[in-house]
């Protein structure tokens, strides 16, 4: 297995990576492939933070983090959503997403970031430290389960006095 940053050539195998892990999805809009070609063209793409996992010669996962803030009334905070991770069908279930994760989180702090916002599975996330980011005073601007939304400290306490609301950049609303 080799997770590394995506390359120009990796493009259509991440489309449809995205599109065929969401394909089944209940919670999904099946537009989350979309979504990571939108936001490739914006300045909030990071490519070193949008990973593929190589195995048999072919890119069977995907994770992309991109740049957010986190808006308070006092100050603003950068910080990383996590959209999407995806994994090939036949290959879920071996720990790939996982790798993702956590690969992710390392290269992340790496670049200087100490937090991380997702919207997603409640089972799923805890075990990478997610938790419900209500408890940090954070908010994400739509209306949606509060055990969906969820924050990583990848430093200890980076997210002590950073309550507010999550902006997204456009990409993410159109
Ligand atoms: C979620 C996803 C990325 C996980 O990838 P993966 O490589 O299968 O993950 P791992 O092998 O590291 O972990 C598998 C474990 O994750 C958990 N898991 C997977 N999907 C889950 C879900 N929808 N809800 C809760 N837990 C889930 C299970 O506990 C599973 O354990 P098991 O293998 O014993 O059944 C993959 O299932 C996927 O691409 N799903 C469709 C897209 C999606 O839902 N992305 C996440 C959006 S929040």
């Amino acid at each position: 297995m080799i997770i590394r940053p995506e390359r120009e050539g990796d493009f259509t195998a991440i489309h449809e990576v995205v599109r065929l892990a969401f394909e089944t999805e209940e919670m999904s809009d099946h537009q989350e492939h979309i979504l990571v070609e939108r936001l490739r063209q914006t300045e909030d793409f990071i490519t070193e933070l949008s990973l593929v996992c190589e195995m048999d010669q072919r890119i069977v996962g995907y994770i992309l983090f991109s740049s957010i803030k986190i808006v308070g009334h006092q100050k603003e905070t950068q910080s990383l959503a996590l959209a999407p991770v995806a994994v090939l069908p036949a290959y879920q279930h071996r720990g790939i997403g996982s790798k993702l994760i956590e690969i992710g989180h390392k290269q992340a702090l790496q670049l200087g970031f100490t937090s991380v916002v997702v919207l997603g599975h409640a089972n799923y996330y805890p075990k990478f430290g997610y938790q419900k980011a209500s408890n940090f005073g954070i908010h994400l601007p739509f209306d949606v389960p509060d055990e969906n939304c969820m924050v990583v400290e990848l430093e200890e306490h980076a997210l002590q006095h950073c309550s507010g609301v999550v902006h997204y950049p456009e990409a993410f609303t159109i």
